[in-house]
């Protein structure tokens, strides 16, 4: 395995592997990404205060998410097509995180189906659902999930209808990838991305597209998803899909202190501030920019976590100290994925542990749950 220091490795290994097509549906956010680019350099402005002459001797970076022990405040994001980086990229992120003791979202848009990765793994993952307009399809999503053992479900909220990526639509996204002569020719030098795909669009049918009502081809992702998501979504519809699940619910997509009040009551287990990684409302702010005022606005009426830009375990010290009870990796699990399947996942959180670690501890913090506003200077905008 090559020498693998950070994220950045991941990344750089990832983009020579990876053919463009899916490199770039990873690596993209909307219109002029302006929000996907704050969501890191935002991190950035917050400094960290330095500490020493501290015992440093037993530290922990463990915790709970929604009353999940986990080895550190970071889970895997939901992710859709994560099998079209790996073959079975869902598989082998759900164990690298199984072994490493942090939970693993499943996306509606996996290629590996909730059954698939429910018989590769022990122990209970989350899923996260996408409200189409077909009941049946959502009803029949959640009665699988529940018979899978799903331990909590993620309702994203900030995609009833999809922002728009130049790049994907440039490149001809769709699943699975059409084989026009450059995709080809792209696959060939990249076979290793070949070989991830067959079995790509049996699977991705058989999970997905083949249980949404009246639906023949998933030719164009971008238009089988305006067709199929439900714009109509709203808290009513919330509410009584939280009763439909009757399990831990978690709600993503959150961005505005009003919205977290309306997620509190009603009776969300948790929120997960996020911007969906710059990927939808281009020039909204970053989620670590909004966190303070969502804070705020909940107080502890419900848990809040918290996505977007995190590349690094000082980025989780950041969002922590600052309030979040947990925070989601996306991209940086993504790059590890593709650059070295599981390994390479298994390689992310170990960067991540391990910076989080060394950096709590120069911040002359034994225990993550003691890190708060004392270990920051935040900038005044920032409130
Ligand atoms: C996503 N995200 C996402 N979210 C979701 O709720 N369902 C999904 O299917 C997807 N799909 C998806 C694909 C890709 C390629 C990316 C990069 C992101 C958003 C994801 O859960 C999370 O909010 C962001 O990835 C967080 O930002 P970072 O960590 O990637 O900067």
């Amino acid at each position: 395995m090559p020498v693998i220091t950070c994220i950045e490795d991941l990344r750089q290994i990832y983009q020579r592997r990876a053919p463009r097509m899916f490199y770039d549906y990873a690596e993209s956010g909307s219109w002029t990404e302006q929000t996907f680019r704050e969501n890191t350099t935002d991190f950035a402005k917050i400094r960290l205060r330095q500490r020493v002459a501290v015992d440093m001797l037993n530290r922990s970076t463990r915790s709970t998410m929604i009353g999940e022990e986990v080895a550190m405040p970071v889970a895997l994001a939901p992710v859709g097509l994560t099998g079209m980086q790996h073959a079975d990229g869902e598989i082998l992120a759900a164990r690298a995180a199984e072994a490493f003791g942090v939970p693993f979202t499943l996306s509606t848009m996996s290629i590996c189906s909730i059954e698939d990765v429910a018989a590769h793994t022990t122990k209970p993952f989350w899923f996260q659902l996408y409200v189409m307009k077909d009941q049946d399809f959502v009803s029949r999503t959640l009665a699988r999930a529940k018979a899978a053992g799903v331990s909590a479900l993620v309702l994203t909220l900030d995609l009833q209808i999809l922002g728009q990526r130049h790049r994907d639509l440039k490149n001809g996204l769709s699943a699975p990838p059409k084989l026009t002569l450059p995709t080809m020719m792209n696959l060939a030098t990249k076979w290793r991305w070949g070989m991830g795909m067959l079995g790509t669009k049996r699977r991705f049918f058989g999970n997905i597209v083949g249980h949404a009502k009246g639906v023949a081809d998933a030719s164009s992702l971008s238009s089988w998803t305006a067709e199929q998501f439900d714009p109509q979504l709203d808290w009513s519809k919330v509410a009584r899909l939280k009763e439909e699940w009757g399990g831990k619910l978690i709600l993503k997509g959150i961005l505005d202190a009003e919205d977290a009040r309306m997620a509190a009551e009603v009776g969300a287990d948790a929120i997960i501030v996020s911007n969906h990684g710059g990927r939808q409302l281009d020039g909204a702010l970053s989620s670590i920019r909004v966190l303070p005022s969502i804070l705020d606005a909940v107080g502890d009426r419900v848990e809040v976590h918290l996505d977007g830009g995190i590349r690094s375990g000082q980025d989780v010290l950041k969002a922590v100290a600052m309030g979040a009870r947990g925070t989601y990796i996306g991209r940086a699990f993504v790059y590890g994925l593709g650059a070295l399947g599981q390994a390479g996942v298994t390689r992310a959180l170990e960067v991540i542990h391990r910076e989080l670690d060394i950096s709590m501890a120069l911040c002359g913090e034994r225990d993550v749950h003691d890190l708060g506003r004392h270990n920051l200077l935040v900038p005044k905008d920032f409130e």
